[in-house]
């Protein structure tokens, strides 16, 4: 059981009205629209700082260590649920600045759930890829595989900046 929930248990055996109250400190913990949009703009620059590294790797001498760590950054990112930080409320608003999505996020969300699947599919991918000991010419392949989903959900889904 979680930690907080484990207090709202507690905190219902006190009685009935310490139940509710606690029960309305949970309702109000919900994030703010500007958390939501700071985190999910967070993330994307930490995608943004790794797909550089992997890049200069790939244009420069190929280091696999490198590639390795920073594609598993990648690849944690791409499947912790970012979905989430898309919640109704944040097509507009303010996180670190002003957000870039488009509001198409909120009528066509099969095809945005679609993209990030496909994102994290294709970075847990460059992990294996990279891992195996590939040489950089495969690695290149899977990375372009990679940028692919970047590309394909800016075009839909981030207005231009
Ligand atoms: C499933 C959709 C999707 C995928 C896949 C995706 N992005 Fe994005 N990205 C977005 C959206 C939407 C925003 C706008 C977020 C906002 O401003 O609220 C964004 C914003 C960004 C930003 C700007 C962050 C900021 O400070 O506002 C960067 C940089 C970025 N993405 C890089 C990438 C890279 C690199 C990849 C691939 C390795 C990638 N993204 C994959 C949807 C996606």
């Amino acid at each position: 059981m979680k930690p907080i929930a484990k207090f709202v248990s507690l905190a219902c055996l006190a009685g009935a009205l310490a139940c509710a109250a606690a029960g309305s400190a949970l309702a109000q913990q919900a994030p703010k629209p500007e958390a939501l949009i700071k985190w999910r703009q967070s993330a994307f620059q930490v995608v943004a700082w790794n797909s550089g590294r992997i890049k200069s790797s790939l244009d420069g001498s190929y280091d696999k260590e490198q590639v390795v760590k920073a594609a598993t950054v990648i690849a944690a990112i791409a499947n912790s649920g970012l979905g989430g930080l898309f919640a109704p409320g944040t097509e507009t608003g303010k996180g670190w600045h002003d957000t870039s999505v488009k509001a198409e996020v909120a009528r066509n969300g099969a095809r945005f759930a679609a993209l990030g699947g496909d994102f994290a599919k294709e970075s847990s991918e460059l992990v294996r890829v990279a891992s195996s000991g590939a040489d950089a010419a495969a690695v290149k392949d899977q990375f372009g595989k990679l940028q692919h989903t970047c590309k394909s959900c800016h075009d839909d889904f981030r207005n231009a900046n």
